[in-house]
């Protein structure tokens, strides 16, 4: 036939190659990584931030302890961004809604400002203004999964820079191209970074750090999280490989806009390979969970990151791939179209 299918467009662009001149860019994508990296007085301010906190929750709970968790302890943070903190809590008597309303009250007493606390979210938590630092943060109880996952993403990020440099691009551009929004249907900061660590894991930049001998091991909940922490040991690991920031990007989208098989796949850094729906049973929609896009949270194996996605969701998020794909192949200035508006 005449028809020349979008099916058949991918399967003549799967194995097309990276143009000669990529490396070109390199300095280009380096500097806008470096402009979105927090400096050194801001992380200092959070550490302080977390002292004071610390210390006068613990004065009303002694046995509490508070962490932070997401981008701005798992290393993939921008500067400026808010901060993540959780409260862990071992009180029988108390609901998750009391504490956050007794967590309110003391932070009030404590002078702390634009107190709110959100009991009715999914995921309850107290919203406060530091006047001290300047800084936002919410402030969930016990989602202790959550600072297990961050230990994961920081301990990988630290074996390999490039690790850090792919993922602030592709969440910089997931931002600008409106694509880092679960509560629209497209996907979290959190599952970017997990899809960053698997393409590097394919390209043995790095390990898996789960199928590793466990030098690390918690149980939360039922899940059991083990794993390989003495990164430090790792730090040559991917040396062999030197593909550059550039490359990897070109890799990263032609991966998820050419080669990835939507209708099959399912990517699992804790396997550091990739598994089939069939066998994690996630073929159909199953309540809101469609798995469109399948991406296996590392501890909490049933949970898909991608079931937030949706029919219409996961056409734009493939377009935004393809574009951007097709900009860092042919696009005389990448650095600068690839994150233009959407
Ligand atoms: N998280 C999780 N499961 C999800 C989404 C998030 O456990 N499905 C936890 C992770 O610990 C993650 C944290 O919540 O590090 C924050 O998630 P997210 O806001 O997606 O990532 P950030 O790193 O905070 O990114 P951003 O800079 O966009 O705020
Ligand atoms: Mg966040």
């Amino acid at each position: 036939g005449h028809h020349v299918s979008s099916q058949r467009i991918r399967f003549q662009r799967r194995n097309r190659p990276c143009r000669y001149d990529i490396d070109r860019f390199t300095p280009n994508f380096l500097s806008i990584f470096e402009s979105l990296m927090p400096s050194e007085e801001e992380i200092a301010k959070q550490k302080q931030l977390l002292t004071s906190l610390s210390r006068l929750i613990n004065t009303e709970w002694p046995n509490s302890k508070l962490y932070l968790y997401g981008s701005c302890a798992n290393s993939f943070g921008f500067s400026n961004s808010d901060i993540d903190l959780c409260l862990s809590i071992d009180d029988k008597e108390m609901s998750k809604v009391d504490i956050i309303l007794k967590l309110a009250d003391i932070l009030q007493a404590g002078n702390l400002q634009n107190i709110q606390p959100l009991t009715r979210a999914r995921v309850p938590i107290v919203k406060l203004m530091d006047p001290e630092t300047g800084l936002s943060c919410d402030i969930c109880v016990n989602n202790l999964l959550a600072v297990v996952n961050t230990k994961l993403l920081r301990d990988y990020a630290q074996i390999d820079r490039r690790l850090r440099q792919l993922a602030f691009i592709v969440k910089h551009w997931a931002k600008i191209r409106c694509v880092n929004e679960t509560y629209q249907g497209t996907l979290s900061s959190y599952a970017y970074v997990i899809m960053c660590i698997h393409l590097l894991q394919l390209r043995r930049i790095l390990p898996c750090l789960q199928e590793m001998e466990a030098t690390y091991y918690v149980k939360v909940d039922e899940n059991n999280c083990a794993y390989f922490d003495q990164v430090e040991k790792l730090n040559n690991y991917g040396a062999h490989n030197r593909d550059t920031i550039s490359r990897l990007l070109w890799a990263f989208f032609h991966y998820w806009a050419y080669e990835h098989d939507y209708t099959r796949d399912v990517i699992s850094i804790r396997t550091g390979r990739i598994i089939s729906k069939e066998r994690k049973d996630w073929t159909r929609r199953v309540g809101n969970d469609r798995h469109l896009i399948c991406i296996e949270d590392p501890f909490e194996i049933s949970h898909d990151l991608g079931r937030v996605v949706d029919k219409f969701t996961i056409k734009i998020l493939r377009e935004e791939f393809e574009r951007a794909a097709n900009i860092l192949q042919f696009d005389p200035n990448p650095s600068i179209t690839l994150f233009e508006p959407y």
